[in-house]
């Protein structure tokens, strides 16, 4: 059996989303319940972030202890990997160590090497082409809200970036409709939108299109990590896709607003609609926890 790894929404299948989100919620609940399943004790998971990081890093790190494991993190500054040993090497070496290997890294190259020489679980925890954790709590955010995610209609706003990437794998695997709206130069991969050709997928440059009629509204950051010195000139270029009251207005009467965090107020979100009754990024961020402890779950099983 070949290892399981989440490098990518696609490594999942649509029934494999829904179980690990359908377990999320149960883990969340039982937790109020005083039901916590300890699967990972006498097991170590590492994290290796090479980017900064509030709530993957400390979900990750508490949800590894609530399930009876220990959590090893190492910034790229205290590893070798900043001195340039291979990214093999580290994987064999850690593999030697540690049951799972979570990765915040740049190119999505790197987590995919490390998978390729690692013999235990690697999970992405961001990469500049991929957020699929953060997407996956998401997911458990709009089933939570509508239960249901098939036949929603979803719209993205703003930078095709890693999270764009990952909710149209997503759409794909789950048959939601996604419209993204993306200033031209900003489309989200071309790779990964042509894979996604035969879904209910588009992308307009019209801001007002892509949110008309949503259910779901998701934006995020204009400038990504790694992207901070194009900051003011993308802030320019992405001024009509802030996601304010007016733009909202067009979307369905029961829509709701995600953003994975961190927001930079009133630039890509108003602080209005961010403190406002449509905007539900304290609960996403919040189950972050349960939906790390749901996937660490699912690979150890599928890793026996
Ligand atoms: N949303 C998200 O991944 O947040 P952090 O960068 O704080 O981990
Ligand atoms: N697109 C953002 C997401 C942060 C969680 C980034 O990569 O910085």
């Amino acid at each position: 059996m070949p290892l399981r790894h989440l490098l990518r929404i696609s490594d999942l299948s649509g029934d494999e989303i829904m179980a690990v989100i359908f377990r999320a919620g149960q883990l969340k609940k039982g937790w109020k319940e005083n039901k916590r399943p300890r699967p990972l004790i006498d097991k170590t998971v590492a994290l290796i972030f090479e980017k900064p990081s509030t709530r993957t890093r400390v979900s990750f790190e508490t949800g590894i202890s609530q399930l009876g494991g220990q959590a090893v993190f190492m910034s790229s500054r205290d590893s070798q990997i900043s001195r340039a040993e291979p990214i093999r090497d580290t994987a064999r070496v850690m593999s030697r160590y540690v049951h799972a290997l979570v990765v915040r890294t740049f190119g999505q190259e790197i987590v995919e090497e490390l998978a390729a020489f690692a013999s235990i679980p690697v999970i992405n925890a961001l990469t500049d082409q991929h957020h699929p954790c953060q997407v996956l709590s998401d997911l458990l955010t709009v089933y939570e809200q509508f239960g249901c995610l098939e036949g929603l209609r979803c719209s993205w706003l703003g930078d095709g970036n890693n999270m764009a990437n990952s909710w149209i794998e997503a759409a794909v695997r789950l048959n939601f409709k996604l419209v993204l709206g993306c200033p031209p130069g900003f489309y989200p991969d071309r790779k990964i939108l042509a894979e996604a050709a035969r879904a209910d997928i588009t992308v307009t440059e019209d801001p007002a299109q892509a949110v008309a009629g949503a259910q779901v509204v998701s934006t995020d950051v204009w400038a990504s990590m790694g992207q901070e010195a194009e900051r003011a000139r993308r802030v320019k270029i992405f001024e009509k896709f802030r996601l304010d009251n007016k733009l909202l207005a067009g979307a369905s009467p029961e829509a709701v607003v995600l953003h994975c965090l961190p927001a930079h107020r009133d630039e890509e979100i108003s602080d209005e609609i961010m403190e406002g009754p449509r905007s539900l990024v304290w609960e996403q961020a919040g189950n972050r926890l349960h939906v790390q402890k749901a996937l660490l779950e699912f690979l150890i099983r599928e890793n026996p």
